[in-house]
């Protein structure tokens, strides 16, 4: 059998999932753009994915988590108290510009970050895209960096460093968490708190999600063997919960189906209610903050 018929496209990222499943309902994630960045092979590793699994609401999922990061990112804007914004592993999402469109009187920096391969294919795509999606006063806004988080950790660097000009950042990793070993989600926590303001926004796939979801017990028996580029390295559990708090005394920590039940104008319109046809992540915010001004 080769790769094709059996639905496994070994050399394509996750991001071109999400890229996809993050435009399926613009009215919750607020994207219609992100869908241009992805490839055709991201594109028909979506629908794969999909039918392979029977799992038509992972669009719905990646919508409501993205249109979370939209609004929780605004909110944190807003306060006045940041001048930075930060998204580790950005793979094919506009999220930073989506943001940077909403809040045009936010003047602080925004960094689009992750492997050096997918900076390069993400700034090659946007470059593709720009003349007729984009407005070149936004754009010029986002800067993108090579950043390997895993690399970062082992060689013991220091935010603060990586990021000299970011003194009050809100840090955005968007699917990521899961594919740091749970050494480097430590570190990094420690990392982005270790500002006397900051904070962090982030969706992570809580360890009972075997329990809850047998749809996620399903796609999980295939995780990690090559089915998507990335490996999944981690799960939260009761401690890094528990650390989570402690770096950032202010938290926000929602079931996904909590999050689309805010979003939706009717709580007939929710379609995220049977945990077992959904990975039911969990998203969280956490704030350290100075005295509000
Ligand atoms: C599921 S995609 C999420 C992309 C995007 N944030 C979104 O929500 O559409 C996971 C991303 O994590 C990135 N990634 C995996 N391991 C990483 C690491 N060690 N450092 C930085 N990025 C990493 C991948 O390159 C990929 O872009």
């Amino acid at each position: 059998m080769t790769s094709e018929n059996t639905g496994e496209q070994k050399d394509v990222s996750s991001a071109e999932l999400t890229a996809n499943y993050r435009c399926a309902f613009p009215e919750l994630s607020g994207d219609t753009l992100s869908l241009l960045l992805s490839s055709n092979s991201g594109r028909v590793l979506a629908e794969t994915f999909i039918s392979k699994y029977n799992y038509p609401l992972a669009k719905r999922k990646i919508s409501v988590c993205a249109g979370y990061f939209l609004q929780e990112t605004t909110r944190l804007i807003q306060t006045g108290l940041y001048d930075s914004v930060i998204s580790f592993a950005s793979g094919f999402s506009l999220l930073t510009y989506l943001i940077a469109d909403k809040n045009p009187q936010f003047s602080g920096l925004f960094f689009d970050t992750d492997l050096p391969y997918m900076v390069k294919q993400r700034n090659e795509r946007i470059a593709a895209i720009a003349d007729k999606h984009t407005t070149p006063k936004i754009l010029r806004k986002l800067h993108s960096m090579d950043f390997d988080i895993e690399q970062a950790y082992r060689e013991k660097c220091t935010l603060e460093k990586i990021f000299p000009n970011c003194k009050r950042p809100i840090f955005i990793l968007e699917g990521v968490s899961y594919f740091l070993s749970p050494g480097c989600v430590d570190w990094l926590l420690k990392q982005m708190s270790s500002y006397d303001c900051s904070a962090v926004t982030l969706y992570y796939w809580p360890e009972n999600m075997l329990e809850r979801s047998a749809l996620f017990a399903r796609v999980f028996k295939d995780l990690n063997k090559g089915m998507i580029k990335e490996e999944l390295k981690s799960f939260w559990n009761a401690s890094t919960l528990a650390n989570f708090r402690k770096y950032f005394p202010i938290v926000s920590d929602c079931a996904l189906e909590t999050v689309e039940a805010k979003m939706v104008n009717d709580v007939s319109e929710c379609q995220l209610v049977d945990p077992n046809t959904f990975f039911p992540v969990r998203l969280v915010t956490g704030e350290r903050e100075l005295k509000r001004k």
